[in-house]
């Protein structure tokens, strides 16, 4: 136990962080370009702002949240997704007073207590983006061109995008009847939680993943009946989605599993993820800031599992360029050396030059044997006689290639190097 970290969470190894960085870069440079600046929630909340935010009805809240007191009695909850808590922010900091849209992102991790497997996990990452106060379809196709746009930068290939629209609670009311009388003869066969379901909110049964439910959901009606205005929406969305270039299906069966959606839904799928096959969800939430206790402000937005992301590229096969190895290894021999190779280590530093030199006493030919796993790009070896001839020689360890060189011209050779 004590040594083993808890089911569903991992460690990120200096050996493959270099991946993870790689796709944080061109998320944060792609944020830059549309305009979408980073916020930074905290990784617990009130369990309530869940409850409201995301749904007590759906399985997230009512099974897979990591809730506990803290010790002054409250119920606290660990982020389960990152809208709520950003929703949260904008009421707070009074962000709707601000020059709207308000174009925000987030790279973090979140928490669910799920049945452990491929691309599932209990502590995830999520780069998630949401937008503030526009109605209309474009805000919809900028936030799916977002996602379309970093797969293409990061060489991914092939990914589905399905769309469709779930309504406003307009037109939910008459679907929802539809629903009620659908699931009326079955009810008794029902999960208990869908039957809790029924009497609340008849469309989250659709979302349910018990064996015994899915027997009855997989006739249920559709939401075919869309107001006009969803309706016009709807085709502004697909209309500026052709107009970009941008490929996708229309899938009648596409619900989410979150409460707070309206209109647009959408997700990113790929069989290389896991069963559940969705790289990214996301979709409109109209009705949100309102439900969490600010004046009503439309939004929309959505996450992305950067696990789920890793292993599409993986299956890919799309390398990530790993980073070079620092610039220089001073091996030395002898303590006069030790000490002049820590001053000229410092000195290569001090001009942003990866250095580094022996800190365990190693033999000469265990300091070259470090300086070549470690992947360094120069090598030099320092001993008394160095010092006093003021002359070293400079080892490429890629090209092979030695030069004799001044000990006073390390610092400017390394320098233009690292250009
Ligand atoms: P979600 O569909 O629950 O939506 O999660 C978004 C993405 O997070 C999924 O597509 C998946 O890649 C990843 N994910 C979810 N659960 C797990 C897990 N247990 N293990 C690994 N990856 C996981 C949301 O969270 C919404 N907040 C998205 C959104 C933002 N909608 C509007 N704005």
């Amino acid at each position: 136990m004590l040594t083993q970290a808890p089911k569903g969470t991992r460690d990120i190894l200096p050996a493959e962080i270099y991946k993870w960085q790689h796709i944080e870069k061109a998320i944060a440079g792609l944020c830059r370009s549309f305009g979408y600046k980073e916020i930074r929630i905290p990784v617990f909340e009130h369990t309530e702002l869940f409850q409201r935010g995301v749904g007590d009805t759906t399985d997230i809240v009512q099974k897979e949240m990591y809730t506990f007191l803290d010790k002054s009695g409250r119920s606290i909850s660990l982020r389960p997704e990152g809208t709520a808590g950003v929703v949260r922010s904008y009421i707070e900091n009074g962000m709707s007073s601000l020059p709207q849209p308000i174009k925000l992102y987030y790279n973090i991790t979140a928490y669910r207590y799920e049945n452990v497997q491929k691309g599932r996990y209990r502590e995830f990452h999520q780069f998630g983006v949401e937008a503030f106060g526009a109605t209309g379809p474009s805000t919809d196709v900028e936030i799916i061109s977002i996602l379309a746009m970093l797969f293409d930068r990061l060489d991914i290939k092939q990914i589905g995008l399905n769309i469709n629209s779930i309504g406003c609670p307009k037109c939910r009311e008459a679907y929802n009847d539809k629903l009620s009388e659908y699931f009326r003869s079955s009810l008794q066969e029902l999960c208990e939680n869908c039957r809790n379901r029924y009497e609340r909110n008849p469309l989250r049964i659709i979302d349910c993943k018990e064996r015994q439910c899915k027997t009855y959901i997989k006739d249920a009606p559709m939401l075919d009946n869309l107001c006009g205005e969803c309706t016009s929406h709807f085709e502004g969305l697909k209309a500026g989605l052709e107009n970009l270039g941008i490929d996708y299906k229309v899938d009648k069966n596409i619900v989410r599993g979150l409460d707070y959606y309206t209109k647009t839904v959408f997700e990113f799928v790929s069989e290389n993820v896991g069963t559940q096959g969705t790289i990214c969800g996301g979709g409109r939430y109209d009705g949100l800031v309102e439900t969490c206790g600010g004046a009503a402000a439309p939004g929309i937005g959505f996450g992305l599992g950067i696990e789920r992301l890793l292993l599409e590229m993986e299956s890919q096969n799309i390398l990530i360029p790993q980073p070079d190895g620092l610039d220089l290894y001073i091996a030395v021999l002898g303590e006069k050396a030790a000490g002049f190779a820590q001053k000229l280590v410092y000195k290569l530093r001090s001009q942003g030059i990866g250095a580094d030199t022996d800190h365990m006493s190693k033999s000469l030919k265990a300091q070259m044997k470090y300086a070549d796993k470690m992947g360094f790009t120069y090598i030099v070896v320092l001993g008394e006689d160095e010092i006093d001839s003021n002359k070293a020689v400079l080892k490429n360890m890629i090209s092979g290639e030695q030069k004799d060189v001044s000990l006073d011209s390390i610092i400017e050779r390394m320098k233009i190097q690292g250009k």
